[in-house]
């Protein structure tokens, strides 16, 4: 059987003779102890739902609590299964793995097998806007499938930029009235999330083993706020939801308290609506020009004591992190808010290159990777025939090569990088389809990338003769992406 082509491919195999016939399904058990557990039980029942066969004598699988948080085990012979798995993450790593085996079986057999699995990253990320265009819950409900079904772990939900604020907040009705639309081309575009939406995609994320980051975008790509509530703004006269792509000079007045009242309002809901550690407050591509003028900042600085509108910035992203961190949690932001100095309580997304990413875990803070130059998946695939993209080129070769390590970090610092993301920003991607064709089959290759070491990856002949056949079971799941020939 040469089918073995599970992607991302186990950090330990061993191959057996023979195969492990599924004609009459499995019997999935645990041990009395472990049936008692809620998770356990749903378990045996997935399992049971995914066996191939429901006759009464039936191949034995046994599931073992046992080995390291995060790993797991699958052995696979003629007569017996076992599945142990370390922690819950290891439980769903043994699961996909698992999956892909029955979605490659031939003739009703699973290979025998003994694989030993676990990722060498902790953040294995994928950031989706949904601001530029929206993708109703369901669509993202897809998107975590396919993450899950590639061992990736972190959904960074980018829900509000300045062409549109996706997510409804009660108590700011002007949100999901005002600032989840605009006007391009004469038309009214938009959509927002419910509560109920939220709790959809939060819950099944959960299911299928994925954490989700909001994104609460500050101080600037705001301009879909400051549509819905001028007064945010240096101006106060922000103008409308804009219909075209870029950097805005309008953004949150760092002088006004009600900026301030209104984050704790926005994110008084972040907290309610999503249970993950983690919160992103965006901080890229801050123009300082507004707070440059504006008497209500200029007198913030004389207040706080800040020379100039560098630490302004770096005062305002510490003082809304400040508020979630208080809620006990954990917060991110694009590489910007290491302008104007700013404590390693934050973490930092680095999308400018490696740079920040390495001064930042030089300087103590959290890193996750995502360089332009390997992780972006609205550039486009090739350098001609592709479907609209940002005009630059990301080949499906360069993704596999994403190593999360910055160049020339020293190693007393690596344990500060916890990993990697892909980014997909969506200006030119306005469908479904087009979306999937953007994530497939990059989305494969920072999967693999992000679940190895770079020493001792598989090289990049071995992926593609594997993504071949893994893209015959992506299509027959409903997702299409770019052609592998
Ligand atoms: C970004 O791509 N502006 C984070
Ligand atoms: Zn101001």
């Amino acid at each position: 059987m040469d089918e073995l082509c599970l992607l991302p491919w186990p950090r330990r195999l061993l191959r057996s003779a023979g195969s492990c016939s599924l004609e009459r399904g499995w019997r999935a058990s645990a041990s009395a102890e472990l049936s008692g557990d809620v998770a356990i039980r749903s378990l045996l029942n997935e399992l049971q739902e995914m066996s191939p066969g429901r006759s009464p004598s039936q191949v034995p699988m046994s599931i073992v609590s046992q080995g390291a948080p995060g790993h797991c085990r699958l052995c696979i012979t003629p007569q017996r299964i076992q599945l142990e798995y370390g922690d819950r993450y290891g439980l769903h790593h043994a699961k996909r793995i698992l999956q892909q085996l029955l979605d490659h079986a031939r003739d009703g057999q699973l290979p025998c097998l003994d694989i030993e699995d676990w990722p060498a990253w902790s953040w294995r990320g994928l950031h989706l806007d949904v601001s530029r265009h929206f993708f109703p819950a369901k669509v993202v409900c897809e998107v975590l499938d396919l993450m899950a079904y590639h061992g990736l772990n972190v959904f960074h939900w980018h829900l509000c930029d300045d062409q549109g604020w996706r997510l409804e907040i009660p108590d700011l009705p002007r949100l999901h009235e005002v600032a989840a639309w605009r006007d391009t081309d004469g038309s009214r575009y938009g959509g927002w999330y419910t509560e109920d939406d939220v709790r959809q995609v939060v819950t099944h994320a959960q299911q299928v083993g994925i954490a989700v980051v909001p994104e609460i975008e500050l101080p600037g790509h705001c301009r879909a706020a400051l549509a819905a509530y001028p007064r945010l703004c240096c101006s106060r006269t922000p103008g409308p939801v804009p219909g075209d792509w870029g950097v805005f000079e309008d953004v949150y007045c760092a002088g006004s308290d009600e900026v301030f009242r209104f984050l704790e309002q926005v994110f008084a809901h972040v907290l309610k609506l999503f249970p993950g550690p983690w919160v992103h407050i965006g901080g890229d591509e801050v123009p300082r020009t507004r707070w440059e003028k504006c008497p209500r900042c200029q007198r913030r600085m004389r207040d706080e004591g800040l020379r100039d509108t560098d630490q302004l910035q770096a005062w305002f992203v510490a003082r809304a992190a400040q508020m979630l961190q208080r809620a006990g949690k954990r917060v991110i932001g694009w590489d910007e808010v290491l302008d104007g100095g700013l404590d390693s309580s934050v973490a930092v997304m680095s999308w400018r290159g490696e740079q920040g990413g390495l001064a930042a875990a030089q300087a103590g803070h959290k890193v996750v990777m995502s360089p332009g130059s390997h992780c972006y998946f609205d550039h486009a695939q090739a350098e001609s025939g592709e479907p609209p993209a940002f005009p630059a080129v990301l080949p499906l070769e360069r993704v596999f090569q994403f190593a999360p390590l910055p160049e020339g970090l020293e190693e007393v610092y690596h344990a500060n990088v916890l990993g990697g993301q892909a980014n997909c920003w969506t200006e030119r991607i306005t469908t479904r389809e087009h979306l999937h064709y953007m994530l497939l089959p990059r989305l494969c290759a920072i999967a693999e990338a992000l679940w190895w070491p770079t020493e001792g990856r598989p090289d990049y002949a071995d992926f593609l003769q594997r993504l071949a056949a893994h893209s015959t079971v992506l299509d027959r799941y409903g997702f299409k992406g770019r052609s592998l020939r």
